[in-house]
């Protein structure tokens, strides 16, 4: 019987992108993926750093699996249980002592080593191997394309890191610096993809659009210059790309959204605050007066873009002036969606030891924001109401006969399709809009 592997994901796209790739790793290995961790031989936990409360989770479910471990050993097999993401890169041998039923912990730039790492771990017994170097070679690179049947979506990573240093954020430093993969590589990929049936892909960076992968003209490539040679590709019909800096969008970028009509209208553009003193305390060497005239600009290209942004609220220093900035900010862009946070201090970066805001005071400041949020994202789904859009179907819905597929602006979409129409684009007639979702009709 073929081994079983069982990966869990916590935290952003990138690393829903490399669970992915660490599945296709261990499936040449001969391994089968399995969606529960009861009775796997290898269970992987791709774990996030970027706030305490997504640490703490790596902990809390290593104890879960302590039963189910102790239930493998009895039947006579081993399961090894392996680490990785950034918390993986961020405490290493640390997760090993604090958690002594961990065979292996690897780091986010060691993927392809995974296979060797649980052969090892499982053939010799060997405990607490750790693996967080950043080599030199590209990970993905030795990892064979999957086997296993792929959907209509796909990511696909094209640059990792930052080397941006914003005082909040880990992922300089668990992500390493600033690298971009060759165009050439990625238009391999894309192509190899969609001859697969993918047709929408959503091109990944911590710092996306800070992309200058080398191009197969021997020159560097800009990401508008990588979108528009991907849009080329016969049978895709989507480009999206996540998640940008407000600096790296340069005019070619910003030209590519009106100019590609392959690009969604949907940029998640993350300013963090809107205050400009708190702007300047976060190292993001912009001010909202910038951000604004930035979102003018593409608007301009774009008419129908919607935006997405990332807000931290009690960033050590900020004051009730400050947040009622980040308020006001929010209030003129008019958001179609957005994530905020309450600022979590994490250790090694240049904001954690700074004077802190109160818990209670960035509980009321969250809430506010998310009010406002919320607001603004249900007014953009009922602006949705009564319009026809063309509506990505992707997989099948809660009850019978359903599809949910995806509009331009990411929103989930359900109606009444057959299953096998999963991949078609079809024009769908909005016809009621929920919290976080639309339905409609095939018009
Ligand atoms: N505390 C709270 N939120 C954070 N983010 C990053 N670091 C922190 C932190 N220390 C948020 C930012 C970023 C998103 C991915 O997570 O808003 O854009
Ligand atoms: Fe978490 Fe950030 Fe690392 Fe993604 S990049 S896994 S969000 S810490």
């Amino acid at each position: 019987m073929a081994k079983k592997v069982f990966i869990k994901t916590y935290g952003c796209q990138m690393n829903v992108y490399d669970s992915q790739r660490m599945a296709d790793a261990m499936e040449a290995e001969g391994y089968e993926l399995t969606d529960m961790a009861e009775g796997a031989d290898l269970v992987v936990l791709n774990t996030c750093h970027i706030r305490e409360k997504a640490t703490e989770k790596t902990y809390s479910e290593l104890g879960r699996l302590k039963p189910l471990a102790e239930a493998k050993a009895q039947s006579g097999s081993k399961m090894v249980i392996g680490v990785a993401g950034c918390v993986a890169q961020a405490e290493g041998e640390e997760i090993v002592r604090r958690q002594p039923l961990v065979d292996l912990v690897v780091g986010p730039q060691a993927y392809h080593r995974l296979p060797q790492l649980a052969r090892r771990a499982s053939e010799h017994n060997a405990a607490g191997l750790v693996e967080t170097e950043f080599p030199a070679e590209d990970k993905f690179d030795h990892i064979p394309l999957a086997k296993r049947a792929l959907g209509p979506t796909a990511f696909l990573t094209v640059q990792e890191g930052c080397d941006k240093f914003c005082a909040f954020c880990v992922v300089p430093y668990t992500r390493g610096a600033e690298l971009s993969r060759p165009a050439e590589k990625l238009l391999r990929e894309a192509r190899e993809l969609v001859a697969r049936g993918v047709v929408e892909i959503t091109l990944l960076g911590q710092n996306v659009n800070a992309y200058h992968g080398m191009g197969p003209d021997g020159r560097e490539w800009s990401l508008a210059r990588l979108l528009h040679a991907l849009a080329e590709i016969d049978g895709l019909k989507r480009l999206r790309f996540t998640t940008s800096h407000p600096n790296d969008m340069s005019e070619d970028l910003i030209a590519a959204h009106g100019e590609l009509e392959i690009l969604m209208p949907y940029l998640h553009l993350p300013v963090q605050a809107g205050s400009d003193r708190i702007l300047k305390a976060m190292n993001r060497k912009h001010s909202a007066a910038e951000y604004l005239s930035l979102i003018e600009r593409i608007r301009k290209a774009r008419p129908d873009l919607a935006l997405s942004g990332d807000f931290i609220v009690g960033f050590p220093g900020e004051d009730d002036a400050d947040f009622e900035q980040t308020m006001a900010l929010v209030r003129e862009v008019g958001y179609a969606q957005a994530y905020s946070f309450k600022y979590s201090a994490r250790p090694g970066t240049p904001a954690a030891g700074n004077d802190q805001v109160p818990e209670e005071v960035k509980a009321a400041r969250l809430a506010a924001l998310q009010d406002l949020l919320n607001e603004q994202q249900a007014r953009f789904n009922s602006r949705c109401v009564g319009q026809t859009m063309p509506i990505l179907l992707e997989k099948p819905g809660r009850e019978p006969g359903q599809l949910v597929g995806r509009s331009p602006y990411l929103q989930p979409v359900h109606l009444n399709a057959a299953a096998e129409r999963v991949g078609e684009i079809v024009e769908v007639r909005i016809e009621q809009a929920m919290r976080n979702s639309l339905s409609g009709v095939e018009a």
